[in-house]
């Protein structure tokens, strides 16, 4: 879940109720009648994993690539016996944990309550903790991040993975105050983020929310993932079986949205130039015609679920085949911010100078 707004501290419950579940009755909704093998690939507290199991699905393998997720599980996930199973790993190999065709999947995008809520984490600009951000709890760090890109691909990922105009700004902060020393912990970031955007109104968002947020994507290379999920969850379906995403940023929405329109045969690039009809390659038909939202009382209940929005799919015979990232409005970062084996960004060749250009006076 993408929380933006500070929330009290709450304990992890021993029965895993730290999370609320978002959309999970609009979704049950959608995808049912449920039964069969279903795949959970963020699979968090396990709300939507029980949900699941309640509506009338046989199994459910649950995925995660947080292990303390998986450890948290543990307490309860026995009263299941063999119908959950759960496997440490990213969604975006997801077809490899199933060892059978399935008959749904879910993706509920982005970071759990525990791990936002956790000051030790280093997701949250509201608690201090050290500058972590690894979903996984392996690899590269945001400090690593922060302290080691140059000022351009910070100023690249702020931008592009954050929608924030004072990019450029903010990375020259950046890189002036980590000639100083290192930048270790999540306020000290918060507080160079701040220093650099005006003093937010009442009621508007932290100023450091745009950034968290695309310092949080590139460390855990989420949008590869996702387009890696999505073309994953296309090959482990069978006939019939339904996928239904849930995102809380637009630009995880518009992946999610574009894909499905894509792939049903609904978008202007497949109705211009597929020499076949629609309706013989559609991959997947569109169950929600848009995206579905929170109603007022789930907002009320959970302020978290504000900004969520739910889309499913159902597969068809057509089989599956590759997705062009740049038909799914992908953003492409202009310079490359490497600096560990395992990052996946996702780049497409040839398009780093319009998106260079794209974006040229607007910060
Ligand atoms: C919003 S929470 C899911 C909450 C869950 N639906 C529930 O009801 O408890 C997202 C979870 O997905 C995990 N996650 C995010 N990206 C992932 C990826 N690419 N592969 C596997 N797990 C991922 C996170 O570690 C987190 O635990």
């Amino acid at each position: 879940m993408e929380h933006s707004d500070p929330a009290p501290d709450r304990p992890i419950s021993p029965d895993n109720q730290a999370h609320i579940p978002v959309l999970i009755g609009p979704l049950i909704a959608a995808v049912g009648p449920v039964s069969g093998h279903w795949l959970d690939g963020t699979f968090g507290a396990g709300g939507y994993a029980r949900a699941l199991l309640a509506a009338g699905a046989q199994t459910v393998t649950g995925v995660d690539r947080d292990p303390l997720a998986l450890q948290m599980a543990a307490a309860w996930a026995h009263e299941y016996g063999d119908r959950l199973h759960l496997v440490p790993g990213n969604f975006s190999e997801l077809d490899q944990y199933a060892g059978e065709a399935l008959d749904g999947i879910v993706l509920d995008l982005g970071v759990s309550s525990m791990q936002l809520d956790q000051a030790a984490r280093g997701f949250s600009f509201a608690k201090d903790g050290p500058l972590d951000m690894r979903m996984a709890q392996s690899g590269e760090s945001a400090a690593d991040l922060v302290n080691s890109a140059s000022e351009e691909a910070l100023a690249d990922i702020l931008y592009h993975y954050g929608e924030e105009r004072a990019s450029r700004r903010i990375a020259r902060a950046i890189v002036a105050a980590r000639a100083t020393a290192p930048i270790t912990t999540t306020l000290q970031l918060a507080a160079i983020v701040s220093a650099c955007l005006p003093r937010p109104k009442p009621g508007q968002s932290h100023p450091a929310t745009r950034s968290f947020q695309a310092i949080r994507i590139a460390v855990n290379t989420e949008f590869s993932e996702l387009i890696e999920g999505l073309m994953a969850a296309e090959r482990a379906l069978k006939p019939g079986g339904m996928l239904a995403v849930v995102t809380f940023h637009s630009l995880e929405d518009r992946i999610v949205k574009r894909f499905f329109l894509n792939r049903s045969g609904n978008d202007a690039q497949t109705n211009r130039y597929a020499p076949e009809r629609a309706e013989d390659t559609a991959r997947f038909t569109l169950v929600t015609k848009g995206a579905v939202a929170p109603d007022a009382e789930e907002i009320a209940r959970n302020p978290r679920s504000r900004s969520s929005k739910l889309r499913v799919g159902q597969r068809t015979h057509a089989p599956a085949g590759p997705v062009d990232p740049a038909a799914l409005g992908v953003p492409v970062l202009p310079t490359s911010y490497n600096t560990r084996p395992t990052h996946k960004p996702v780049q497409k060749a040839g398009s780093a100078r319009k998106a260079g250009s794209a974006r040229k006076g607007s910060r």
